[in-house]
């Protein structure tokens, strides 16, 4: 064997391992009345690879420090606006409030029809409100939120289903201002940001069953690139189009669908986005031509994230995480189950943008109140989490 060739061996032996390591949880989960939406900052590489995560959680923001003992801090009180839905997580190009801490979060309210900005402390266990819009009834039930830079957010409106752009001012002393920019769907449930050099975000709507990308300009203004109507994204519960450096070209959704379905769309080209592949619970009586993979643990799954070549889907009947192996796009694999009883009512789920965590939200539709139950398949986090604590490893 050449020394490449034997280099190049270890190199993959190393990759494999890597990437083998079994999911495990860290511990039952911690009680987070009100949990709704998860997400990791947007920024540059640096804040990336912070271990923050923010979530809203109706009448207060919460941020969950991960590693093999997580915490969750509340960090701040929304209650006179909120239930709080949505969030997301960027950089300003400001420092903020003491050392150099740059990670602001927008927020959405769909009761007071609100749109928020928080500046997070370095040590994330308190925000401040930089801004508040209340009453905005262009953004009316606001259901979902991303922001481009420091310079852009977009919102998606239920009530009128409309993507509406809003400006920002980088150095945060004007307010957020409505631009006039707005594009008419027939309907807006989640958004997603496409690859920053595209220009694009794209829009979910499981009611009318698209997905469709959109492109803005620096100054906010939107324009259809294409969209795709699909009988397979019916009541999409769940999107993603990647973490990380994920290269954002493939739209992946899970839908109830055939008992429960992960497809992935190619979003590749400018243009309509294209059914690519599927796997589904049901399918042995639907006579598929092309004949998916069959998954039972597909039924009444929520949710997806994918990071790399891995989607990590939230099985909610049978309270699991599933890995799901998409290194071919055409082709996805089931590979891996994490399942517990602090699992069942999972419908959450998002993964860290360097892959090392995945944030599952328990319960996040119930009134009695969320849970959020953290899993790593990272060896040194797992080697640390105390004995007592790591409960479950499948
Ligand atoms: C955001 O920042 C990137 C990198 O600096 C830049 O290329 C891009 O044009 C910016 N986008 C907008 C909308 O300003
Ligand atoms: C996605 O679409 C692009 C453009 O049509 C095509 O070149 C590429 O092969 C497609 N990817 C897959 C995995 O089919
Ligand atoms: C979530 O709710 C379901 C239904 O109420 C319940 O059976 C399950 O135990 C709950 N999950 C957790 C982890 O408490």
């Amino acid at each position: 064997m050449s020394a490449c060739a034997l280099v190049l061996t270890i190199a993959l032996s190393v990759i494999v391992r890597a990437s083998a390591a079994p999911l495990t949880a860290i511990g039952e989960g911690m009680r987070a009345p009100g949990a709704r939406r998860v997400a990791f900052s947007n920024g540059a590489p640096a804040a990336r690879a912070s271990s923050l995560a923010y979530v809203a959680s109706g009448d207060v923001l919460r941020s969950i420090a991960l590693g093999a003992a997580p915490e969750l801090n509340t960090i701040a009180d929304v209650s006179d606006v909120g239930p709080c839905e949505s969030v997301f997580a960027y950089e300003s190009g400001k420092r903020g409030l003491g050392d150099d801490a740059r990670t602001r979060l927008a927020v959405t309210c769909a009761r007071a029809n609100a749109f928020l900005i928080y500046a997070v402390r370095a040590d994330g266990k308190s925000a401040e409100r930089l801004f508040a819009l209340t009453g905005v009834n262009r953004i009316a039930r606001p259901r979902d939120v991303v922001v481009v830079n420091d310079t852009l957010a977009f919102v998606a409106s239920g009530t009128h289903a409309r993507v509406v752009a809003l400006k920002l001012d980088p150095s945060e002393k004007a307010e957020p201002s409505l631009l006039a920019s707005t594009f008419q769907l027939s309907g807006a449930d989640a958004l997603e940001l496409g690859p920053s050099s595209r220009q694009t975000i794209r829009v979910l709507s499981g009611g009318v069953r698209r997905v469709t990308t959109l492109k803005y300009t620096p100054a906010g203004t939107l324009q259809l690139v294409g969209s795709v109507k699909d009988s397979r994204l019916q009541g999409t519960s769940g999107s993603c189009v990647g973490v990380g450096s994920s290269e954002r070209t493939f739209t992946y959704i899970v839908s109830p669908v055939y008992g429960g379905t992960f497809a992935i769309f190619n979003s590749t080209q400018y243009g309509a986005p294209e059914y690519l592949s599927g796997i589904h619970a049901d399918g042995k009586n639907l006579g598929f031509a092309e004949s998916p993979g069959i998954y039972e643990e597909l039924r009444d799954a929520k949710d997806v994230s994918v990071h790399e070549n891995d989607a990590y889907i939230s099985a909610k009947s049978i309270g699991a995480i599933l890995v799901v192996d998409i290194t071919n796009p055409s082709e996805p694999v089931m590979r891996e189950k994490l399942q517990s009883a602090s699992l069942v009512g999972v419908d959450r789920i998002v993964v860290s943008p360097n892959g090392a965590f995945v944030v599952a939200v328990v319960n996040a539709t119930s009134d009695d109140g969320a849970s959020v139950v953290i899993a790593t398949s990272d060896d040194a986090v797992i080697d640390k989490i105390p004995k007592r604590r790591k409960l479950f490893q499948l």
